[in-house]
């Protein structure tokens, strides 16, 4: 019998494949660090019978359409915004995604970004290196405490709750968003649910954990930086659009809050002229939220064994 074909649409180490290659025969798209064209793309997948993708592939329609013989897409993130779920139903295809593997991996990225902008890191770490430091100074490169301080998450999902188990470490107090309550980071963590507008303006670090979705496009506009206290540091770990950068970049030149750390943006890979690029006050990461070789490793077998599950008929293990 003809084995399963899967198409990846990014190269990704060949051992991860090894524990499948008796079972499906496999393509992938030859380059690690650029996205496979479309048009390749919606032609590798004709004869797919599953495909493995990332998150900046668009998994719509016209993919769905291209693809006749696709059972399961397996995309390479947690997040899920560049999915077509209501195509996919009408497609009869199954949606997984990485839950669980990167939670914590993600959550130290997003607690390292809050404390490299409060205290400066980046900026401290430029100095030495441009040869500025001429001597010890009172209020050399003085940033804001962390310990103590509020941290307002918006997005108690697993992620929103591992970075609130560590601004408990910080004996930080927090409060935080969500459309449903998460009674056991209130019980456990003391969190304390707040509705968005309260929280905004009562938190010293407002951390977006948030999905992408109709309902989170733009939340963070305008309104919403002017509601922030003016010494507010904004983090953005979960998908670019759900800040309005062009308020961003206002609220931070008029030092309506002090500074942001932003490892998404609107436009992925953002340019190096864009406003963001040229505010002191800002900390900048390309994506690499669950970027470490442990976890990325997980996410990869992960997607495999949704695949391999899915094609032997027992369904998936983590589908959306
Ligand atoms: C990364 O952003 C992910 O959603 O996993």
């Amino acid at each position: 019998m003809e084995k399963a074909h899967i198409y990846i649409t990014r190269k990704i180490p060949e051992v991860m494949l090894q524990p499948f290659q008796s079972a499906f025969s496999f393509r992938m798209w030859e380059k690690e660090d650029e996205p496979v064209p479309r048009e390749i793309l919606l032609e590798e997948v004709r004869n797919a019978d599953a495909v493995m993708c990332v998150l900046s592939e668009k998994i719509d329609e016209e993919f769905f359409l291209a693809a006749p013989k696709v059972k399961i897409v397996a995309n390479m993130a947690v997040g899920y915004d560049n999915m077509d779920i209501q195509a996919a139903k009408r497609h009869n295809v199954i949606l997984t995604n990485t839950p669980d593997v990167l939670t914590e991996t993600t959550a130290d990225l997003g607690f390292s970004l809050l404390m490299a902008v409060a205290r400066r890191i980046v900026e401290a770490n430029q100095f030495i290196k441009k040869n500025q430091w001429k001597n010890w100074s009172p209020l050399l490169l003085a940033g804001t405490d962390i310990h103590h301080k509020t941290i307002g998450i918006v997005g108690m999902g697993r992620i929103g709750e591992a970075i609130a188990r560590r601004a408990k470490g910080f004996n930080m107090d927090i409060v935080y968003h969500n459309r449903s309550r998460n009674k056991e980071a209130e019980e456990r963590l003391q969190a304390i649910w707040l509705p968005f507008e309260q929280l905004i303006q009562e938190a010293d670090f407002v951390v977006s954990v948030i999905p992408l979705t109709d309902e989170t496009y733009h939340l963070f506009d305008e309104l919403a930086f002017k509601k922030m206290k003016d010494s507010a540091i904004f983090i953005n770990i979960s998908r670019g659009a759900v800040v309005d950068e062009g308020a961003l970049v206002n609220a931070l030149e008029s030092n309506q809050i002090r500074a942001a750390g932003l490892d998404v943006f609107e436009k992925e890979p953002i340019a190096s002229n864009h406003p963001l690029m040229n505010l002191e006050n800002v900390v900048c990461l390309p994506h690499i939220g669950s970027a470490t070789k442990e976890t990325r490793e997980k996410m990869m077998a992960l997607c495999l064994e949704n695949i391999d599950s899915v094609l032997r008929n027992q369904g998936p293990k983590t589908p959306i």
